[in-house]
């Protein structure tokens, strides 16, 4: 088996994630987050929130619905351009990404082809379905989902294939209920529906997802402007495979602020390793078609063979604000310094379960005598464990004690279950950092044993030194410098 199938085993066999409504027979695409994967998904998406919206004092979240009526589709231009490529194998009927069958075979990135250009390539190269048959012409399809709504379904609505439209259609409304003043972010952690045609990567291309966007509105003639530039002048840039000093990248200075935030997001708190970790300008081909600047944020996934796009930071111009102008009639401008403005738009666009695969991805350690993830706290599932070393002598009533006065400060698991190395092994495997065990000892000296995940050795700690040891350990602290390793 290869480490993606591992890995998939892994999830499923602990409850990180798994085919939804598999009982049924699950569709491709879908996914249900166990409750460690709903643990770890919480987690990055609150390290989201508290990082990005504390970058500007006049940036905030919402909330909105996740349908929304047919006509923001046509003004955001999604009913004209949210297409992918189809073709269908001739006998089976089976549909298929024309793009992605020509890159898997050619290595040419097709995306942004339209249907003359892959029908040509598909001849050229002579390709054919996985499964032998021939391939009929190319047609562009639409992504978006469609719902009939009301009684006798007369009226047609959309699931949202993006959260970045709920900020927009709320952008004046909140614009005048906070400060009146620019830059101005409006951030959605929420999900987003495309109807993938072939979404056979597991669990990267998803016909469900969830999205954590910020769109930052601001003045456009303050691009080239940020009041913090002096704080990430000198910080290099990971482009491609060379790392760039932001101040001699050819971009405007709010975007490459944001580029340094991201990337610190990515390597100081995701603790992402530098060299799986990379920015990657897009073509004008590859582009999406609202966007004027855009980078792709990849990381290098084993499991996937290479670079995955998981993040995206968009340059978008007024193309959405004053396309649903247009569209809604409702003046969308806001009053700058005595002028009126359509704002421009900055999007930070992240997908929360490609991040989530990433980590478990990047994370995922398989030694000799166990496999483990060694996630750092900021993103661990269970930070930390608790376990009577046997299951009598009132070894577990003392555990379940120290469970207590642990439980409010970290994330906690407690286990009795088995033998203490089978629980050593299925915490390893789920990415608990620290474990802690209640043996005979603990009820003469009121003493733990604390586990390290990594080294897998082990010191005593008192018990009510236990939540100042911890802190320190979980922030990184070596074990031998806490106690006499035993
Ligand atoms: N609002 C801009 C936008 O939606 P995008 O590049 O289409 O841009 C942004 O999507 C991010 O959403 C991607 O970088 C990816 O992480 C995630 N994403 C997009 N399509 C996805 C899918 N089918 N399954 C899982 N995540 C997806």
């Amino acid at each position: 088996m290869n480490k993606s199938d591992n890995l998939f085993n892994l999830a499923g066999k602990r409850g990180f994630f798994f085919p939804s409504a598999e009982i049924y027979g699950s569709k491709a695409g879908f996914w249900t987050y166990g409750h460690l994967g709903t643990l770890m998904k919480r987690k990055w998406e609150n390290l989201w929130r508290n990082f990005f919206l504390k970058l500007g004092e006049n940036y905030f979240e919402i909330e909105d619905c996740n349908i929304l009526p047919r006509e923001v589709f046509q003004s955001s231009g999604h009913l004209q351009h949210f297409n992918d490529p189809i073709v269908e194998s001739v006998k089976s009927k089976e549909k298929f990404r024309a793009d992605e069958l020509i890159e898997e075979k050619t290595g040419i990135k097709a995306e942004e082809f339209d249907a003359g250009q892959l029908d040509a390539l598909i001849k050229k190269h002579n390709i054919k379905a996985p499964n032998g048959e021939n391939l009929g012409k190319v047609q562009m399809f639409n992504m978006m989902f469609d719902l009939k709504v009301g009684a006798f379904g007369k009226d047609i609505m959309m699931l949202r294939p993006e959260t970045a439209q709920s900020a927009y259609l709320s952008f004046k409304r909140e614009f005048n209920a906070l400060r009146e003043k620019l830059p101005f972010g409006l951030a959605v952690v929420g999900k987003a529906f495309r109807n993938e045609i072939s979404p056979r990567q597991g669990f990267y291309r998803l016909r469900e997802f969830t999205q954590a966007e910020l769109q930052i509105f601001f003045n456009e003639n303050e691009m080239d402007k940020c009041k913090d530039w002096d704080l990430v002048k000198k910080y290099k840039i990971k482009i491609n495979d060379k790392k760039i000093l932001a101040s001699k990248l050819k971009l405007p200075k709010f975007y490459v602020y944001h580029m340094v935030q991201i990337q610190k997001f990515y390597l100081d708190l995701l603790k992402i390793p530098k060299d799986k970790f990379r920015f990657r300008e897009l073509n004008e081909k590859e582009k999406a078609f609202y966007n004027k600047i855009h980078y792709d944020i990849e990381l290098k996934l084993d499991s996937l063979k290479g670079w995955k796009e998981v993040a995206g930071l968009h340059y978008r111009t007024d193309y959405d604000l004053t396309n649903h102008q247009k569209g809604s009639k409702e003046k969308l401008e806001v009053n700058i310094d005595g002028k009126k403005i359509i704002p421009h738009v900055l999007e930070l666009s992240f997908g929360v379960d490609r991040n989530v695969w990433g980590l478990i991805d990047i994370f995922y350690k398989e030694e000799k005598e166990r496999t483990l993830f060694n996630f750092n706290k900021n993103v661990a599932p269970v930070e930390v464990a608790v376990f009577p070393l046997v299951n009598k002598d009132k070894l577990p009533d003392k555990a379940m004690e120290v469970y207590d006065l642990l439980k409010d400060d970290f994330g906690v698991f407690y286990d009795c279950k088995g033998s203490i190395g089978r629980m050593y092994r299925r915490m390893d495997e789920v990415g608990c950092l620290a474990m802690i065990t209640i043996d005979h000892e603990t009820l003469k000296n009121k003493t733990v044993t604390l586990r390290d995940r990594d080294s897998m050795k082990q010191i005593r700690v008192k018990i009510n030194k236990l939540k100042d040891v911890l802190d320190k350990f979980l922030d990184g602290e070596k074990l031998s410098k806490l106690g006499k390793v035993i």
